[in-house]
């Protein structure tokens, strides 16, 4: 489908995407990062593209080839992702933001490659929060009708910490996933459920990363201005 279909309940819009795991660079040959693949945030670029949207995809270290008819910026770390995104969300309808953004990075970062020392254990490695992208862009919406979504991984208590997280993000929708063998990483399916700050609740049936990503967008769409 053509960027910007004329057809589709997101003709019109502007939606950015985060997708991806960052990584954050130790030295020049190592970095910190995280298993996510990226797939959950293609599926829904590719989704939000078929449904007519205009679609910016921040992507960060997925390997992956861009998807056809969005425009896509490449990131790296969970700063450069932050810059990038707040760019795009300064005009967007709506930012979904399924990248995993490392929470911690290195304090300092050696220009040189960190070599081991003969007889000696090695130093500890002093970390750094990262900023938490969502909740900024929750507080400091570029709009007042912007639609944001953030994802989270839990492994206990899903429902309880998911609502406790979408409370404290201050995004709108917040698409909780399982952790488990088979579930969430590199996996092709993905099982959820989809909290409203409003209240409500969508279950999402183990499935395709399309079939979560439609729901969102199904979701989302009623909600925009
Ligand atoms: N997120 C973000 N910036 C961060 C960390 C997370 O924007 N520095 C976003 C993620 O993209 C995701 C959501 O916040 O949409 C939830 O991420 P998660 O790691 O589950 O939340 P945290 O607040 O980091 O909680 P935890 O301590 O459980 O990792
Ligand atoms: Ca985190």
């Amino acid at each position: 489908l053509a960027r910007g279909a004329a057809t589709g309940d997101l003709a019109g819009r502007h939606v950015v995407v985060s997708a991806g795991g960052t990584r954050e660079p130790l030295d020049p040959v190592r970095y910190l990062g995280n298993r996510s693949s990226g797939k959950q945030g293609y599926a829904l670029a590719r989704t939000a593209v078929a449904r007519g949207a205009r679609v910016t995809l921040i992507e960060a270290n997925t390997g992956m080839p861009d998807p056809a008819g969005a425009d896509v910026v490449h990131v790296g770390t969970a700063v450069q992702l932050r810059e990038a995104v707040l760019k795009a969300a300064a005009e967007a309808d709506a930012v979904v933001m399924a990248a995993a953004v490392a929470d911690f990075r290195p304090a300092a970062y050696a220009t040189g490659k960190i070599k081991k020392k003969e007889g000696q254990e090695p130093e500890p490695i002093a970390l750094v929060r990262n900023p938490d992208i969502l909740a900024e862009i929750s507080a400091e919406r570029a709009r007042p009708d912007q639609v944001i979504v953030g994802f989270a991984a839990e492994t206990d208590d899903v429902l309880a910490n998911g609502r406790d997280k979408l409370r404290r993000k201050g995004c709108d929708l917040l698409v909780v996933n399982e952790v488990g063998e088979r579930k969430t990483f590199g996996a092709e399916e993905n099982e959820a459920v989809v909290l409203a700050a409003d209240g409500g609740e969508t279950p999402v049936p183990y499935g395709p990363k399309e079939a979560l990503a439609d729901t969102v967008w199904d979701l989302v769409a009623p909600r925009l201005g």
